[in-house]
């Protein structure tokens, strides 16, 4: 990850982390949606990305959306491995974990090369 991604990531993470603990649950998974686009290529990054939407999951109390960070926590692994890494994913369970999807706009400059 360069210190440019990291940096992106990291301030979506805090945003999502000020959103949380302001209880807006909503915003906060939002930002973990770009966090999760922007980390998946790394192995923490990703894990990490993925216990929180876990965490706001069962908050919810969204069977779906708990079970499937449980099983998309268990995929980092192999994903990490085999270089499974869908551009653009958002990583929630209402998008398929190896669908490619469109990058937002304001994140493109980290993934041109
Ligand atoms: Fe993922």
């Amino acid at each position: 990850m360069t210190p440019k991604l990291k940096r992106a990531y990291q301030s979506e993470m805090t945003q999502m982390r000020n959103a949380y603990n302001a209880q807006d649950l909503k915003l906060s998974f939002h930002h973990l949606e770009r966090a999760h686009i922007l980390g998946q290529r790394n192995f923490k990054a990703h894990l990490k990305t993925h216990w929180w939407m876990l965490k706001i999951g069962v908050l919810r109390r969204d069977i779906r959306e708990s079970v499937g960070q449980v099983l998309r926590l268990l995929a980092v692994f192999p994903a990490s491995v085999f270089g499974w890494v869908p551009v653009g994913n958002t990583g929630g369970a209402n998008v398929s974990a190896l669908k490619s999807m469109s990058i937002p706009a304001d994140l493109m400059e980290f993934f041109e090369t």
